[in-house]
């Protein structure tokens, strides 16, 4: 049994798939059927600090300040529960975490802040902090969040227990810019969604075997900076996913007019000339790549749009790391240099 001081502090940054993940493996263990490859943002951070107590007689958690409970506060705990079986830890733990993402953003977090649980917790308990370790735990949790531990371009392999990195940060200056399109609650949540679409869409099979040949593409023009087939074959992963969750019974739709009327225009600047690829997740936001030349210019003609509320400029960004201490926990960051919140 371990006594004294447990604390650790980490934070990790947001991703988004190039290349998607939608679907479990038969492997189990929340592994993956199709392989992925992301962009960890730079600007889109969360902060967690773990602490093990022993006059805790339960985990608790709060995120952004707020209680966490539910079905959110059982993922957290099962966490919890493979650092401690990993590390001979018995104390339960006080979770606080926050999203330094900006206002409005409408962001799934479920990456970055499995990410930083992960190593928080691990570093708490004195359980390894081994890169294969931290992104098993974290697959475990949420798959997407094993490639939010390595920063620039990472890949999780189908079945895979963690997630390598294809190229570090500096590989290549791409702008994603993130259009903010309806904030609100999602129709189902991402995991259960991919597991109705797997039970009950006839094309998840041409999904799965699409998605393979689709992701060797997206790395190939990733490794060799190609930006017209990376957005190409980068639109192919996306539409492809979400034509799959149309045909699911009952059907999975997380777009709104205000999507297509985007897509329609980005179309639209496309051919007048602007380098741009889009990709969607289980949500409303168009998420526009592009390069960094054309990001203030692009930026502003979203904003333009009736229908985005606001756009989030992110770069390449960093991997996750330990906190030395509180203060670097307190330093508020809301917003770096490289990701800028335009609210209209
Ligand atoms: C559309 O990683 O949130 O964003 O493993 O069930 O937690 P769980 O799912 P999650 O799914 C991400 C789906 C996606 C595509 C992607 O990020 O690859």
């Amino acid at each position: 049994m371990r006594t004294g001081e447990a604390v650790g502090r980490a934070e990790a940054y947001a991703n988004i798939a190039l290349a998607k993940y939608w679907g479990k493996s038969a492997a189990g263990e929340n592994r993956t059927a199709v392989p992925s490859l992301s962009l960890t943002l730079d600007g889109l951070r969360t902060r967690t600090e773990v602490r093990f107590d022993e006059r805790l007689t339960t985990d608790e958690a709060r995120l952004d300040g707020a209680l966490v409970a539910g079905r959110p506060m059982e993922r957290i705990a099962a966490l919890l529960d493979r650092v401690r079986a990993a590390s001979g830890e018995t104390r339960r733990a006080r979770v606080t975490s926050r999203n330094e993402f900006p206002t409005a953003a409408g962001l799934a977090s479920s990456a970055s802040g499995f990410a930083a649980l992960a190593l928080a917790a691990s570093r708490a308990a004195g359980a390894s902090l081994d890169a294969r370790f931290l992104g098993d735990l974290a697959r475990r949790s949420s798959a997407s969040a094993a490639r939010s531990f390595l920063g620039g371009f990472v890949e999780l392999e189908a079945d895979a227990d963690s997630a390598t990195q294809v190229a570090p940060q500096d590989h290549w200056d791409l702008a994603m810019l993130v259009a903010v399109v309806a904030p609100g609650p999602k129709p189902m949540g991402s995991t259960q969604a991919m597991i109705h679409t797997a039970q009950s869409s006839p094309y998840y099979d041409a999904w799965v075997a699409d998605a393979r040949r689709v992701f060797r593409r997206i790395r190939q023009a990733v490794v060799e900076r190609n930006f017209e087939e990376l957005t190409r074959a980068m639109e192919h992963s996306t539409l492809r996913m979400h034509a799959t969750m149309f045909a699911a019974d009952p059907p999975v739709l997380y777009w709104k007019g205000a999507t297509v009327q985007v897509l329609e225009q980005l179309r639209r600047w496309r051919e007048e000339g602007l380098p741009l690829g889009f990709t969607l997740d289980a949500g409303p936001n168009v998420k526009v790549l592009t390069l960094p030349e054309h990001a203030a210019a692009l930026s502003r003609r979203l904003q333009g749009l009736a229908e985005v509320t606001s756009v989030l400029e992110c770069r390449p960004g960093p991997a996750a790391r330990i906190l030395a201490n509180e203060g670097e926990l307190e330093a508020a960051a809301p917003t770096t240099e490289w990701c800028v919140e335009a609210a209209r």
